[in-house]
């Protein structure tokens, strides 16, 4: 791997990455969001940034810093994340590490909800799905180079398959999430990388800085000769 960022396998080409998680807020006070702590995403910007890429990174709301050399953008929910993206494109290479909440609540109200203890069904909040960011940027003319990743419970290799088809993505990065010494708030990860002619490629358990530098040499050597 160390050989891959002396040639500097992504010089010049623009990499968008997604990383973290969203939130999707109820009220002023409170929202919805998941265990992502935006670790993996990060990793990969780094990575990229030493591998020559100028990298955009559009975060959810994490507590990390700024890779040395990439131009980030905060984002909170998933509707601003896809308005940041957009913004930030065209370009090259796309990387959706983030934890994109499916869903946010239909309204937020404007004020902080009072608790009515009375109410015997409790509180029942309507929720609507988001837009998919990584499939939105995967159907545009001027599609990048696209790699998901599939977080996943069960099932791994063949949810991340079916991903990898119904989005028409390049490449996808299975992740088990059910695994607690890897994934989430962890320092290390595990993941299989998956290409469109279903050949995959296991990265052993370590760092997430080293999966990451893994996982862009590999998205070079994928990448279509006019780019690479
Ligand atoms: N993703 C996205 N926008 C969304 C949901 C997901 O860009 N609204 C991206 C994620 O960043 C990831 C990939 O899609 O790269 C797969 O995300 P995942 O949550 O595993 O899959 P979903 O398609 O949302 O399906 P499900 O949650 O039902 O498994
Ligand atoms: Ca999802």
């Amino acid at each position: 791997a160390a050989s891959c960022f002396a040639r500097q396998v992504l010089a010049g080409l623009r990499v968008l990455i997604t990383a973290g998680p969203t939130q999707e807020s109820i009220d002023p006070v409170r929202y919805i969001s998941n265990h992502s702590s935006g670790k993996m995403g990060f990793a990969l910007a780094s990575a990229a940034a030493e591998a020559g890429a100028q990298v955009t990174l559009i975060a959810g709301p994490v507590h990390l810093p700024t890779p040395a050399r990439v131009k980030r953008v905060d984002v909170k929910s998933a509707r601003e994340m896809l308005k940041a993206c957009e913004a930030a494109m065209p370009c090259d290479v796309l990387i959706a590490a983030a934890a994109v909440a499916d869903y946010h609540p239909q309204t937020a109200a404007k004020q902080k909800l009072k608790k009515n203890p009375q109410n015997p069904n409790g509180l029942r909040l309507q929720l609507v799905c988001n837009p998919d960011i990584l499939a939105t940027l995967a159907q545009r003319k001027d599609r990048p180079f696209c790699v998901g990743f599939a977080a996943e419970t069960e099932h791994l290799l063949e949810h991340a398959t079916s991903k990898l088809r119904d989005k028409n993505l390049d490449l996808i990065v299975a992740n088990d999430v059910k695994r607690s010494d890897i994934g989430f708030n962890s320092d290390d990860n595990a993941v299989t990388l998956i290409d469109r002619q279903g050949q995959q490629t296991r990265l052993d358990k370590a760092r997430k800085s080293e999966i990451a530098r893994q996982l862009m040499g590999l998205i070079a050597s994928h990448l279509p000769s006019p780019i690479n």
